[in-house]
This record gives C-alpha cells, sequence and structure tokens, in this order.
C-alpha cells in the first residue's frame, strides 16, 4: 500500500471541502490510501465530509505539549480530537522558517504517537548540502537527531531544493536516500519521496525501491491532479505486488 499524502501548507478555505469530496467521491483506489494534511483551521471541516470513507485526514505540525499557554500553537491531541490520523513534523518550511531543530521536531514526533497520531517526519538536504556531497549525512544527523525510538511513524524525504521548484532528484538519486533511509528505520517503515511529485513524474519516482508513497504540495490542491498521483502509486503497488 502506497501512501499518498498531500499538505495543502497555507492554501485553502472552507469552500475548498469541494476537493475533499471530489476524493471521496473518486472511491478508494487500489494499493493507494490518500491522505490530507489540510490547514488546521478546516480539519474540522472536512473530518465531516471524509467520515466512513478511504480518505484520512492530517496536521502539518504540532506542539509537543497536550495543553497550555502556547499562544499561536496547536497540540498533537487537539489535531486529534479535530480529526487527524497523521501529523506532519520537521517539514523544512518549519526547520528554515521557524528554527526548528531535530531535538524539538523529535519531541514533536513523540507528542504526535501519545496522541494516537501517526507523524510523517521530514528530512532532506539544501541545495548546498547535495552539492558538497554531504546528503546521506545530513539525512543521517536528521534520522539519529528526530526519529522516535520506536512507535507508528513514516519519513518523508524531502530534498529542501525539489520542493516547489520543478526540480526533482533522479529516481538514481531517490533510490540511493531511500536505500540509506531503509538501513535506519524500523522494519516496514513507510518512506515517502516529496518534492514537485506531479501527474507526469510520480510513476517513475514511485517506481523506485523502497518508495513507498509521496508527500505532494502543490500538486495534492487539485482533485484531478491529486487522484492522478494516486493511480500512479496504485500502479507502481501492482507492479511490486507481482515482483
Ligand atoms: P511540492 O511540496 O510538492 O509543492 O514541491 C512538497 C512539500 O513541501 O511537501
Amino acid at each position: 500500500m502506497q501512501l499518498i499524502a498531500g499538505n495543502w501548507k497555507m492554501h485553502g478555505r472552507l469552500a475548498s471541502v469541494a476537493v475533499i469530496e471530489a476524493l471521496v467521491a473518486a472511491g478508494p483506489i487500489k494499493g493507494a490510501q490518500l491522505l490530507v494534511c489540510p490547514p488546521a483551521t478546516l480539519l474540522a471541516h472536512f473530518a465531516a465530509v471524509v467520515r466512513g470513507s478511504h480518505v484520512r485526514l492530517g496536521g502539518q505540525d504540532c506542539h509537543p505539549k497536550t495543553d497550555g499557554a502556547f499562544t499561536g500553537d496547536i497540540s498533537a491531541a487537539m489535531l486529534a480530537d479535530a480529526g487527524a490520523s497523521y501529523v506532519i513534523v520537521g517539514h523544512s518550511e518549519r526547520r528554515l522558517g521557524h528554527g526548528e531543530l531535530d531535538p524539538l521536531v523529535r519531541a514533536k514526533a513523540v507528542a504526535a504517537q501519545a496522541a494516537g497520531l501517526t507523524p510523517i517526519v521530514c528530512v532532506g538536504e539544501t541545495l548546498a548540502e547535495r552539492e558538497a556531497g554531504t546528503t546521506l549525512a545530513v539525512v543521517d544527523r536528521q534520522l539519529e537527531g528526530a526519529l522516535p525510538e520506536a512507535g507508528p511513524m513514516v519519513v518523508a524525504y524531502e530534498p529542501v531544493w525539489a520542493i516547489g521548484t520543478g526540480r526533482t532528484p533522479t529516481p538514481a538519486e531517490v533510490a540511493e536516500v531511500h536505500a540509506f533511509i531503509a538501513s535506519k528505520v524500523p522494519e516496514r517503515t513507510a518512506i515517502l519521496y516529496g518534492g514537485s511529485v506531479n501527474p507526469g513524474n510520480a510513476a517513475a519516482l514511485l517506481a523506485v525501491p523502497h518508495v513507498s508513497g509521496a508527500l505532494v504540495g502543490g500538486a495534492s490542491l487539485a482533485a484531478a491532479d491529486f487522484l492522478a498521483i494516486a493511480r500512479a502509486a496504485s500502479a507502481a503497488a501492482e507492479v511490486e505486488a507481482g515482483s
């Protein structure tokens, strides 16, 4: 089963429920689990639409504490209460834009698990790090520092230079990093690829060994594109099952 996760980032309004309705109406896609991570303001609204369906919801970030005097923050327990079953932690936009470091990312992931959510822990190198040949060392450091010791988790490999740029690593480059991550995480941990995934490149990226899904930004905002990526995942899952 491939996990196709949509990261809506700071996009979406109440009316965007039409996208969720279209995903629900399309019905289950064999071999692909659909997950949408909208802004927290929309979670409860969308939860009413996906209830009982094949579509899951997630948050985009959470605070390590359950409740408290933390103005503007949202806890994992609150996300769960609003209908989430996953939460993204350590996205590069949080790491770079909000100064989040690995120990905080790990604390968020552990808090997510405690709230019954599966954390999607993001790792990935910057362009300078890739050009310096330090990609695996950077990913290794992030895994060591940010992953919880055990429990349900998903890892997302997102090269920072591939996010929102239309550029992607080659399948061979993705294969190298995913094989490395697979050697470091508990067996059967899903490892997603993220960064400029679209309907045109999804089949090639999802067919790479140790790629068990995608974290999709821009292309998750339109139901047709997101469904096309999920169908590519379904085809990749079939090939995998047959091999
Ligand atoms: P993108 O974003 O698909 O728009 O590149 C991916 C992400 O940041 O998760």
